[in-house]
């Protein structure tokens, strides 16, 4: 496979890189209107601890339902991924998910899982040597946002399968998703093997939050001991240590409401009061009630998510969900 065949997943335009594009960023948003904030920089450390404890939290279904939906069907999922895959996980942080997908599966031949955290991909793949031994793993430190290289395993597989749990994919504009999705279905092509000897096409196994009750939604995201609040506005407590601004939290607060008509949350840091900010050399006016947008969540009806999937080249197989309906798990082929 060459290098340029496995260009995997090149950059979501909308979406910006890291590192020192964070003040040009936080301008932007600050500048336009309604004011934003990227949902990407909420990952900093701090920022990481509140996602875990949100994911244990009793309101955020989202965590605790996708792990019992793998866990109920892993037969039935392994069966339909099939054997001696060649596993490449998105984001797959701690591997709690693909562990359970893992034990499932037969003979899977080779994992790459890639995620930003160095740190979780080296202790989830020392991790993952000592419980599958037989497992060809190659792990990758990178934004799956940016174009990334994948490494080409020394096995020869049958089929790609590109795992992206957790309903990631909520937090693209729903034409990102599509474009993202696009490119994914490059990763699912096995290995630029000529058509004539694929056994199978290649898949995408995704988590995708269903519709649901508006209340059930906004508790998720509005929990009773405030650690999404807490994670929302850690936001501003970035931008005043690593940009020097002088935002003062106590006059700001965390609001989640759901979009009916968009089929999302939305996520907004309030202000509280009138008042200026300094970020740098500027000067931003807030007034009093004012909302700077921090993340849009969507949620999808089944057949929304499956036709989504079908402009950017998937060919719907099945979807496996609880009993409430909270959250799909869909397996996706692009066709041969
Ligand atoms: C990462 N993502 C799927 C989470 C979500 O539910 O959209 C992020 C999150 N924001 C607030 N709580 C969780």
């Amino acid at each position: 496979m060459t290098a340029e065949a496995r260009t995997a997943i090149p950059s979501v335009s909308e979406v910006p890189s890291a590192g020192p594009d964070f003040l040009a960023d936080v301008i932007a948003g600050f500048s336009s209107n309604p004011r934003t904030l990227p949902s990407k920089y909420f990952y900093d450390e701090r920022g990481a601890t509140f996602f875990q404890k949100i994911c244990e939290l009793p309101e955020y279904y989202i965590t605790r339902t996708e792990i019992d939906i793998l866990d109920q069907n892993r037969a039935d999922i392994a069966s339909r991924l099939g054997p001696n895959i060649e596993l490449i996980g998105l984001g797959t942080g701690a591997g709690t998910k693909t562990r359970i997908l893992i034990e499932a599966l037969e003979s899977p031949a080779v994992y790459i899982p890639v995620d930003i955290s160095e740190k979780q991909l080296r202790e989830s793949t020392v991790l993952f040597q000592r419980i599958f031994p037989s497992l060809e793993i190659l792990p990758v430190c990178a934004d799956y946002l940016q174009p990334v290289v994948l490494p080409s395993p020394s096995r020869n597989v049958v089929r790609n399968i590109v795992y992206f749990p957790g309903s990631t994919i909520g937090n693209f504009e729903p034409s990102e998703a599509t474009e993202f999705l696009r490119r994914v279905t490059n990763v699912c092509r096995p290995n630029g093997l000529p058509a004539v000897a694929l056994a199978k096409a290649g898949g995408l196994l995704i988590g995708v939050d269903l519709k649901k009750d508006q209340h059930v939604l906004e508790a998720a995201y509005n929990d009773s001991a405030g650690v999404t609040a807490q994670f929302n506005l850690n936001l501003l407590v970035r931008v005043n240590r690593e940009l020097g601004a002088d935002f003062d939290l106590d006059q700001w607060r965390h609001r989640a409401i759901y979009n009916s008509a968009a089929g999302r949350i939305e996520m907004h840091l309030v202000s509280e009061i009138d008042h200026f900010v300094h970020v740098d050399e500027h000067k931003f006016h807030f007034r009093r009630g004012e909302k700077i947008i921090t993340e849009f969540s969507y949620k999808y009806a089944p057949e929304e998510f499956a036709a989504l999937s079908r402009k950017a080249g998937f060919e719907f197989v099945q979807m496996w969900t609880d009993d409430a309906r909270l959250f799909g798990v869909f397996y996706f082929v692009v066709p041969m």
